[in-house]
């Protein structure tokens, strides 16, 4: 199994002070941060775009995990390279012309990962693993901070992995939404490798030194 990862997401920092958020979660160990995109009409959060990824660019050396909640992403995938972007999940959902996609991604160079909502099926995963980086399994409706985990999506996790290690591929099996201490254990037991966690770390409850630790401790 690939080692654990921990994402921080930073759409529960404190917006007043994005520097100050990515140098606290770099200093406590975070091993990529996360970054919530938001359009207002895939989802109905409106959250931030290419300026605040280029912002945090300039704040770290950690790879930014960028997660496009957003329609038509085929227009903004170079901004958000431009930006410093080290991965861009896109949504399944919004993406009639997937394999078109995906190639876009791995063209402009950029880690290609595939996002699928709660209910999405797992079958697109069949053909689209030999192009993907990562697949990034929400575990929570996309759009908003704070949501409880959905408990069924332990068996989404197991089955992705099953078809990921069929395929013989190795991309990164990624969850979001709801990961805190408590979850974080079954998750990595099912074969998630990298936890986004928004609130857990940035309004958990201790420093965010403490918070990260305590994911990483329980899912290891
Ligand atoms: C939800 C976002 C998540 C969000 C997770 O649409 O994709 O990344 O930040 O927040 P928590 O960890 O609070 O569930
Ligand atoms: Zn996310």
């Amino acid at each position: 199994m690939n080692p654990v990862r921990i994402a921080p997401s930073l759409l529960a920092a404190d917006f007043t002070d994005i520097g100050g958020a990515v140098r606290s979660v770099e200093a406590a160990g975070a091993d990529l941060i996360h970054l919530d995109v938001m359009d207002g009409h895939f989802v109905p959060n409106i959250t931030f775009g290419p300026a605040m990824v280029a912002a945090a660019r300039r704040c770290t050396s950690l790879p930014l995990d960028v997660h496009l909640m957003i329609q038509n992403p085929e227009r903004y995938i170079d901004a958000f390279v431009e930006a410093g972007a080290d991965v861009v999940h896109v949504h399944a959902e919004v993406a009639p012309h997937l394999h078109r996609l995906l190639q876009q991604l791995r063209e402009s160079g950029v880690g290609t990962g595939l996002a699928l909502n709660p209910l999405t099926p797992l079958s697109v995963l069949e053909g689209a693993l030999p192009y993907l980086d990562a697949v990034l399994l929400m575990t929570v409706n996309p759009g908003f901070g704070g949501q409880a985990f959905i408990p069924r999506s332990l068996a989404r996790i197991e089955a992705a992995a099953k078809l990921r290690d069929a395929a013989r591929a190795t991309c990164a099996i990624e969850v979001d939404g709801g990961i805190a201490p408590g979850t974080a254990a079954p998750v990595r037991a099912a074969g998630a490798d990298t936890l986004v966690a928004g609130s857990a770390v940035f309004g958990g409850a201790g420093t965010i030194a403490d918070n990260i630790a305590a994911l990483r401790a329980a899912a290891s």
